[in-house]
This record gives C-alpha cells, sequence and structure tokens, in this order.
C-alpha cells in the first residue's frame, strides 16, 4: 500500500487567537475509507480544508501536508485536480443545469478560455453523463440544480469529483443536511467508488453509526487535537461520552451497535490508538 494522504504536526490558530488544529498527525494509505468524527468545532472541517489546499496553516517547524507525495504547502494547484472536496451544502451553481456542474470537474484540466466560454467536448459531456448515471440522477442531467433534491444534488456533486477523476475524495458532513434515506445512498456511493475506482475516501460525519456501518476506520478529535485512530469496531461508549459530552446520549442512540459493528470491509486501520487520559480502545481493552 502507498500512502494517500500523510499530514504532520499540522497546526491552524485563527485570527481571534483560537487554536482549531493542535499538532494533528495522521497518515492515510491509497484505497481506504476513513471517518473523521468529533463534536462540533472539534476541526473537522478546519482539517479536511487544509488537506485540500484551501486554508494555509500555521507554518510550524516540522509541518507537512502532503496528498500522494504531493507537498499541498508548495503545490497547490497540483492538489487542487488531485482532491475533490464534497461539502455539506453541496456547492453547485443552483442555475446551471445539472451536467454542467458536474463538468465544472473538469475546468481544472482545460485551457482558461475554454473554461471561460463554458465549452466542453463530446467525449467530456459523455464522460459527465456517465458520471452521473454512476450516481444515479442521468434522468436529471438538463434539469437547473436548484430544481434537484438535497440528496440528488449532493450525488450530483460527488459525480463532480468522478469527472474530475480525483484520486481522494475528502466529504465534509456531506449528510448532515439530508433525510436517513438519502443519507445511505450518498454513504452507499461513496463507498462505491472507494472501492470500485480506488479512491481514498475521508468523510467527516456527526452520525456515528453511519461512520461505524461504513468506515472500517475512525479517526476521531477533540479540540483540534486526534484523540482515537483505529478500527471502528473498537470504538467505546466512553470514548464517545467523552468525544461528545451532552450529546452523546443522543448520538449513541444511533449507535446500538457500538463495540459489535462489523465495517463493510476488513479494517485496514493501525491498530487503536487513544490519546494520553483518552478511554481505552476495545481491542486494547480486551
Ligand atoms: N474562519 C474561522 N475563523 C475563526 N475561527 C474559526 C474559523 N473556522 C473555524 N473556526 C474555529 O475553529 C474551531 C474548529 O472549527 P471546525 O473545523 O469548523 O470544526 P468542526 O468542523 O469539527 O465543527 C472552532 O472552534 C471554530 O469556531
Ligand atoms: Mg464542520
Amino acid at each position: 500500500m502507498s500512502t494517500a494522504l500523510n499530514i504532520q504536526n499540522l497546526s491552524k490558530r485563527f485570527a481571534r487567537g483560537k487554536l482549531a488544529l493542535d499538532g494533528v498527525n495522521l497518515t492515510v494509505q491509497r484505497g481506504e475509507m476513513v471517518a473523521l468524527i468529533g463534536a462540533s468545532g472539534s476541526g473537522k472541517s478546519t482539517l479536511l480544508r487544509h488537506v485540500a489546499g484551501l486554508m494555509a496553516a500555521d507554518a510550524t517547524p516540522g509541518s507537512l501536508i502532503e496528498v500522494d507525495g504531493r507537498c499541498v504547502q508548495r503545490d497547490v494547484r497540483g492538489i487542487r485536480s488531485e482532491v475533490g472536496f464534497v461539502f455539506q451544502q453541496f456547492n453547485l451553481v443552483d442555475r446551471l443545469p445539472v451536467l454542467m456542474n458536474v463538468l465544472v470537474g473538469r475546468l481544472h484540466g482545460m485551457p482558461w478560455w475554454r473554461g471561460l466560454t463554458r465549452w466542453f467536448t463530446a467525449q467530456e459531456r459523455a464522460l459527465a453523463l456517465d458520471a452521473l448515471n454512476r450516481v444515479g440522477i442521468a434522468d436529471c442531467h438538463g434539469q437547473r440544480a436548484s430544481t434537484l433534491s438535497g440528496g440528488q444534488q449532493q450525488r450530483a456533486a460527488i459525480a463532480r469529483t468522478l469527472v474530475q477523476g480525483a484520486k481522494v475524495v475528502l466529504a465534509d458532513e456531506p449528510i448532515a443536511s439530508l433525510d436517513p434515506e438519502s443519507s445511505r445512498k450518498v454513504m452507499d456511493i461513496l463507498a462505491r467508488i472507494n472501492r470500485e475506482d480506488g479512491c481514498t475516501v475521508v468523510v467527516s460525519l456527526h452520525q456515528v453509526d453511519m461512520a461505524m456501518r461504513y468506515c472500517p476506520r475512525v479517526v476521531a478529535l477533540h479540540q483540534g487535537r486526534v484523540v482515537y485512530d483505529g478500527p471502528s469496531a473498537a470504538l467505546t461508549p466512553a470514548l464517545l461520552r467523552n468525544l461528545y459530552g451532552m450529546q452523546a446520549d443522543e448520538i449513541l442512540n444511533g449507535s446500538a451497535a457500538l463495540g459489535a459493528a462489523t465495517p463493510a470491509q476488513a479494517p485496514a486501520a493501525p491498530a487503536p490508538q487513544a490519546a494520553p487520559g483518552w478511554p481505552t480502545p476495545l481491542a486494547q481493552a480486551a
């Protein structure tokens, strides 16, 4: 296996002094599907945005973000074509047809004048239709994006990353605004592109049960630090209580299978690691 993401000593302090990431170290192998969990404000979005080159990290000594061996801090443009980003609020252009929105994924590989005139080849259109077909919404290709349901819009956003040819897909709470049925469809599609296209997927999720069902490996953040990194099957109620505090009961109710989960694939994760002072993962407790 080769390394898709290599993050070393990543810190980010925002202008008003808030330390959003505090010395994060994380490596993800090619072809993994990893869930990023943690309470609101724990740093999930900030971490994903740094990996996508959408934010500049603090200049901490030894700080490094690499995607497929390429340093994000030095080659943001190169990274933009490799990394697909799926946002909670879909980020489609409402008034453009779905097919056009998906073709926007091609713009990085296109001369600027063609991007400006929004002119695409027949081959590119076929590629976009194929991507829409794979996410199950080819019928909607001519509709304005604003006329699609939330779940359909999110599927179009995933089709955009397929057309982009992204090797790494980062999804920031992609199902937070969706109903359970649409959420399941979106997670199924992310799992499919992971399995069939070998895309590395890192997905932040509020729903721990979804993380456990779809992702063999979970990384948990608390106040900008990685406090757990290991198989989702080894997560414990104690760790989740520490992670989510007051919200834990609501989150635990949706995770009845906690401790007995069988993720979709064999765990590709390293042995579970909990930060000092954090509850011991199941595999270590046994
Ligand atoms: N642009 C910003 N300016 C100042 N503080 C920010 C900004 N973005 C995020 N933060 C702060 O950084 C912390 C981590 O935020 P975020 O990464 O959005 O967490 P999460 O996605 O886990 O909810 C929070 O305390 C948040 O308030
Ligand atoms: Mg967030």
